[in-house]
């Protein structure tokens, strides 16, 4: 079979692979043309109907796949052609189509390996799972996992079914239910992998497997690795019928302590699992594809699909933006306090050298702690080796003054949130750094504009806000003022990027894009207690509705000093819509900080935390007739009201901002797609409605802004689709 054999009949396109024969053995080499990354398509399901087809008439001794595509080896199904599934019966064809496919893979009479050298998502591992023996690279870049629960899905191609058969219910189920990644060594202490190797010697390491032969048709590695007890008997207990069995109970108990109950995927993964189990294979895939069918015309899977395009979308403009970015290695950062040592040890971690500044050798100290913890935190989870660790530590120079800022392009500020001390630190820096130095401030909510009085070269400051913790938050909202340069802008988004991050680029004005908009809400939460709900009532909805914390939990972790600051630059902002709830100053006037001090509107003293009955007094409570449902209402739709009023002022445009902000920033809940989706999702008209009877009992601070009832006046949405 030449190449040129297997480019035809593959459907529409170029083929997605060719294939070589060598001694007997086909190498499919999987690299489609016409993407970046492979991925499962029903494109590659031709093409692989038609190879197998001509395959399986040949006299092999085996077939390797490998792909040609560096760093990847499937990383999943071509999101996009799930995503446009809305009928049933065409997902299940489409999976059993598959299923079909993948069966005579597995069936061939000669061995078949797969040869993973980078990311093995999804249907790259269902495939590598139907393959006799599974090769893996030592390299980083070898990832194996089912992420499909990340999308609201279930994995569709077998991998509910064989994953388990293969390395037992407990470790599989840890899998499916999380989407986690695993490296190659750890997957073959799983006895996902048959075989370690070097990238550079995957070939012979291949034709090693070959020359295994065809194993027997069990489904178990040729070598069970060893497992513990605990897995073992669980294992057993999985797989027997109608046994009265803990490990899936304990499972769906962690599910629904993790989600709440709005995610539907990982229980029904479960379920299938647990049923599968007793099935022969072929039955037991009936049930994968009828559950997956289910769930990708779901609600829950479209708004999380949406998500996973939206975030590409936000990450790809952030790449474009970053082009132009000015190369730096070494950054200066400003204040070694919380934030400040924060962002300092993400930049060590990605390798760059990092000059950490503070007032004195105590604040130093404390923050040197803090980078180091984390740094044993990843070691200690075997993301870096004590080498490694040390290698990181030595980036970071701390110093008490600016001696060295002469060789440093790019500073990021991240002292006292008060502007005087911002304009100093302006000043001194740009006296000691060279004269292209960027600064960026990590204020939260002074306007960048303000800051950059103080500069000598308003055009090279920005602002770059960071989430906290640093390290684990992946949203970095960055501001550009009216004179912030190209170049500024795009270095900046550069190194958001190289840390990690997912970038959006905002607008100037007090509390920016997210601050703003969280403000509001806070607010809104605090008029409802005023009013007559209950502190946990408050937070319960919430959370109910799909939010990881409550307002009144999240105050107190933020701190009501801080919160009630940022309200009021804030309020200055909004005119005669500002109408602060008084309870904040009430709780600020009897120390009542939040966490920090143990106590806010929990007590925090005792473990676990308990709502502190003495604030009902403090703010002279009665209880009210403020329900449920119009404590998350209100609060969403001040949001909202906020975000409308953010785009009329040009801070944010694009809807798909929004939702990267809302959902990465302060977790609105996933599963309903982003702020705008639910609003779409509700009608523009109905929100109108709600927020217009709610501003005719409350006041003005409720009246919906502007382009919201343009908006549902033309009967127009946020999103197309
Ligand atoms: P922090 O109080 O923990 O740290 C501030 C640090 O700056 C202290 O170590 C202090 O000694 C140092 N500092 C003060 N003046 C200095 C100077 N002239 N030169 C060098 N160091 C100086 O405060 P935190 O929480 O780290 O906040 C810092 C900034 O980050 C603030 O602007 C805050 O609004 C902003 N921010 C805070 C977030 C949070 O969750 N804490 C989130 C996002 C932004």
């Amino acid at each position: 079979m030449t190449d040129n054999a297997t480019k035809e009949g593959a459907g529409a396109g170029a083929a997605p692979g060719r294939i070589k024969l060598e001694d007997g053995v086909a190498w499919v080499h999987l690299d489609d043309p016409e993407k970046n990354v492979n991925t499962l398509s029903t494109r590659y399901f031709a093409w692989f109907e038609q190879q197998i087809q001509q395959l399986a008439g040949e006299d092999l001794r085996g077939l390797v796949f490998v792909s040609d595509k560096p760093g990847y080896f499937i990383v999943g199904a071509d999101i996009a052609e799930l995503e446009a599934f809305t009928d049933r019966a065409a997902v299940i064809a489409m999976i059993e189509r598959g299923h079909r496919l993948v069966g005579r893979f597995a069936q061939l009479p000669f061995p078949v390996v797969a040869a993973i050298d980078g990311a093995c998502l999804g249907g790259g591992l269902e495939l590598a799972l139907a393959c006799d023996r599974r090769l893996a690279t030592t390299a980083p870049h070898t990832k194996l996992g089912l992420p499909e629960v990340q999308l609201g899905l279930i994995p569709g191609l077998g991998g509910t079914q064989r994953l388990p058969r293969l390395i037992g219910v407990p470790e599989a189920l840890d899998l499916i239910l999380t989407g986690k990644q695993i490296p190659a060594k750890k997957a073959k202490k799983l006895g996902l992998v048959d075989q370690l190797c070097d990238p550079l010697a995957l070939r012979e390491a291949a034709l090693e497997l070959v020359s295994w032969g065809k194993p027997s048709r069990t489904l178990r590695p040729r070598k069970r690795p060893s497992r513990s007890l605990f897995s073992r008997v669980s294992d057993l207990v999985a797989r027997t019928p109608g046994a009265k069995n803990l490990v899936y109970e304990a499972a769906r108990k962690k599910v629904l302590k993790r989600s709440g109950g709005h995610y539907p995927a990982p229980l029904k993964a479960i379920d299938v699992v647990r049923e599968g189990m007793t099935l022969p294979l072929d039955e037991a895939l009936r049930l994968e594809a009828a559950a997956f069918a289910e769930l990708v015309t779901s609600d829950v899977a479209k708004a999380l699909i949406s998500i996973f395009f939206t975030k590409n979308e936000v990450e790809g403009r952030a790449r474009k933006l970053a082009e132009d970015a000015r190369p730096v290695e070494r950054i200066g950062v400003l204040g070694a306090g919380f934030m400040g040592a924060g962002i300092a040890q993400v930049l060590a971690y990605k390798g760059y050298t990092v000059v950490l500044k503070d007032r004195d050798h105590k604040a130093l100290g404390r923050g040197l702690k803090q980078c180091h913890d984390l740094f044993r935190g990843l070691a200690k989870r075997r993301r870096m080796t004590p080498v490694e660790v040390k290698e990181a530590m030595s980036r970071l120079r701390p110093t008490i003054d600016y001696r060295g800022f002469g060789r440093v392009p790019f500073v990021i500020e991240a002292v006292f949130e008060d502007v005087g001390v911002k304009h100093a630190v302006i000043r001194e820096t740009e006296a000691a750094g060279p004269d292209d130095l960027i600064f960026a401030s990590n204020t939260s909510t002074i306007p960048i504009a303000r800051l950059a009085e103080a500069s000598k070269r308003p055009e090279n400051v920005i602002g770059m806000h960071f989430f906290s913790p640093v390290h684990k938050m992946p949203l970095l909202e960055i501001i550009r003022h009216p004179k912030t340069s190209a170049e500024a802008l795009a270095t900046t988004v550069e190194i958001g990027r190289r840390m990690g991050k997912t970038v959006i680029v905002v607008g100037d004005g007090p509390g920016f894009f997210t601050s703003r908009v969280l403000g509001p809400m806070l607010n809104e939460a605090a008029w409802c207690l005023a009013q007559g709900a209950r502190i946990d009532q408050i937070d319960r909805a919430m959370t109910r509705w799909g939010w990881p914390v409550g307002p009144m939990a999240l105050l107190d972790e933020v701190g009501i000093d801080i919160a009630f600051h940022a309200g009021k630059v804030m309020a200055e902002h909004a005119g005669d819509r500002a109408d602060t709830s008084p309870i904040l100053g009430l709780m600020i006037e009897a120390e009542r900080l939040g966490r920090k001090v143990g106590k806010g509107f929990y007590d925090y003293r005792k473990k676990p935390k308990r709502v502190a009955r003495e604030v009902y007094e403090l703010i002279d409570w009665e209880e009210g007739e403020v329900d449920d449902d119009e404590i998350v209402e209100r609060c969403w739709m001040q949001m909202l009201n906020e975000t409308a009023r953010c785009m009329e002022d040009g801070v944010i445009e694009n809807p798909n901002d929004v939702e990267i902000g809302v959902i990465f920033g302060f977790g609105f809940p996933p599963f309903r797609g982003g702020i705008l989706r639910e609003a779409d999702r509700l009608g523009l008209d109905y929100v109108v409605g709600r927020l217009e009877a709610y501003a005719a009992r409350y006041g003005k601070r409720l009246e919906p802004a502007q382009l919201l009832r343009d908006m549902a006046k033309k009967g127009r949405r946020f999103h197309r689709r």
